[in-house]
């Protein structure tokens, strides 16, 4: 091989490690978000532990068997990052719907989900997460469940002082 081949080589040898460490750098990264994710939920799962009667168990279950506790949270709370979206950059909480609908307003929010989340600016983009409609899936049965399950998220306290 000639010096400029040599070169060139270097070069292409260097470029690739840059390319590889970068690679490497990401990925340490996107696990430490992962895992730090995961213990959150955890973290925040053990703290809720509610007292659930047999009834309010079923719409627990019915909360998990259609995924609104991957972007609501295992409390209920919220706050998975929604790049964008209004209010807070954040998914909205579930906590206090008992104050802020009625059953038959929460029923139908569900049925038919948010196509277009509000964006925090206007011209930024889409927010990635929005309210999918569950109405072609959850059953009668299991909305009145998952209803009486949300309503009974807030604290009676925290609905006294409402
Ligand atoms: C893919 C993520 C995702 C899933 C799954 C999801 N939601 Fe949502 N939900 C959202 C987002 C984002 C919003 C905010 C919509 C908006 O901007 O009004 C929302 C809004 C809501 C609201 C209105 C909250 C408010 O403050 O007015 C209710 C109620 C709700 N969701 C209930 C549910 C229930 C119950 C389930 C499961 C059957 C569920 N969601 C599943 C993302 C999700």
């Amino acid at each position: 091989m000639n010096r400029t081949g040599n070169r060139m080589s270097v070069i292409a040898q260097k470029i690739t490690v840059g390319i590889l460490g970068f690679a490497l750098f990401g990925s340490v990264l996107a696990v430490g978000y992962v895992d730090a994710s995961r213990r959150d939920a955890e973290r925040r799962l053990a703290e809720f532990k509610p007292k659930l009667t047999p009834e309010l168990a079923q719409g627990r279950a019915v909360f998990e068997k259609y995924s609104c506790v991957v972007c609501h949270g295992p409390d209920g709370k919220g706050a998975l990052p929604n790049f964008n979206a209004q209010p807070g950059g954040k998914t909205p909480g579930l906590d206090k719907v008992c104050v802020t609908y009625t059953q038959q307003e929460l029923k139908d929010k569900i049925r038919n989900g948010v196509p277009t989340v509000e964006r925090a600016d206007p011209n930024g983009p889409p927010p990635p997460l929005h309210m999918p409609p569950f109405k072609d899936a959850i059953s009668d049965g299991e909305l009145d469940q998952l209803v009486n399950y949300l309503f009974a998220l807030m604290p009676a306290k925290d609905k006294d002082a409402w």
